[in-house]
């Protein structure tokens, strides 16, 4: 496989891995960002939390790649984001970034392993050893004995715990997940709590991490807040 990624191995810790600065976003004549500033180091697990509707998803969006902000700038080592053409914005997703989205995007047609298998294949794996590494992933975010199972089969935490697989699964420098434990239990939770973070230390993976539940949040090395499309300043609680 190749490693097409701009990103440095060893970073200057003084710079962030990714930065947006004033970052504005309307979906018709909602302002679901306006002046959203934030930053994620290397190595980093970042918390953003706040209300339903404050932008959180929005801001996931835009910090991936995935939607381009109205304002304001997405900057990802010495690359423009928010300017970049399409097809290259595409490549570097698929290298560097893993997405967990809120609403599941696994492919519906696709077993559980295939579904994980699928970023190795286009990163250019054989099938063989795509499937097999898929499989190990499914293992280790305990989706055992599931690997054949459609998504439309599976409960909402066995199609949230695939989706981390499939994130995780290429080595990215950055996961974004957003409420990846929305739809499990406790116990279940932090078990793929447990394993997300554990994957991140180990590979120095950075994460951002959406999440409305604190005790998610004390997994994180820092949180930031979103309230009505901006993040609230440090030391303003109320
Ligand atoms: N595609 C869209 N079309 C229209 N409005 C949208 C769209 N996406 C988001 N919005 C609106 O933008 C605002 C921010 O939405 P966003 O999904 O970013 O919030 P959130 O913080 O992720 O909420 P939740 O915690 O409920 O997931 C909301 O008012 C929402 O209704
Ligand atoms: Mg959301």
């Amino acid at each position: 496989m190749t490693d097409s990624s701009e990103i440095p191995e060893s970073p200057d810790s003084t710079v962030p891995l990714l930065a947006a600065r004033g970052l504005a976003k309307a979906h018709g004549p909602t302002r679901a960002l306006h002046g959203a500033s934030v930053e994620l180091h290397h190595g980093e697990i970042l918390a953003v939390t706040g209300a339903s509707g404050s932008g959180k998803s929005t801001l996931l969006h835009c910090l991936a790649g995935i939607v381009r902000p109205d304002e304001g700038s997405v900057v990802y080592g010495d690359v423009r984001l928010d300017r970049l053409p399409e097809k290259r914005l595409s490549e570097l997703r698929r290298t560097d970034f893993g997405v967990v989205f809120q609403f599941g995007q696994l492919i519906p047609e696709l077993t559980a392993v295939d579904n994980v298998a699928l970023p190795l294949l286009l990163a250019g794996a054989s099938r063989g050893e795509a499937r097999a590494r898929a499989g190990e992933w499914l293992e280790r975010f305990g989706v055992l004995g599931q690997e054949e199972l459609r998504p439309g089969e599976m409960s909402g935490g066995q199609a949230q715990r695939v989706s981390l697989a499939r994130a995780l699964v290429t080595g990215p420098k950055v996961v974004f997940a957003d409420e990846p434990t929305g739809a499990l239990d406790s116990l279940a939770g932090e078990q793929v709590m447990s394993a997300l973070v554990h994957t991140a230390r180990e590979s120095g993976t950075a994460v951002l991490l959406i999440t409305h539940d604190a005790q998610v949040a004390a997994y994180a090395d820092r949180e930031v807040q979103l309230r009505d499309g901006a993040v609230v300043p440090l030391g303003v609680t109320a």
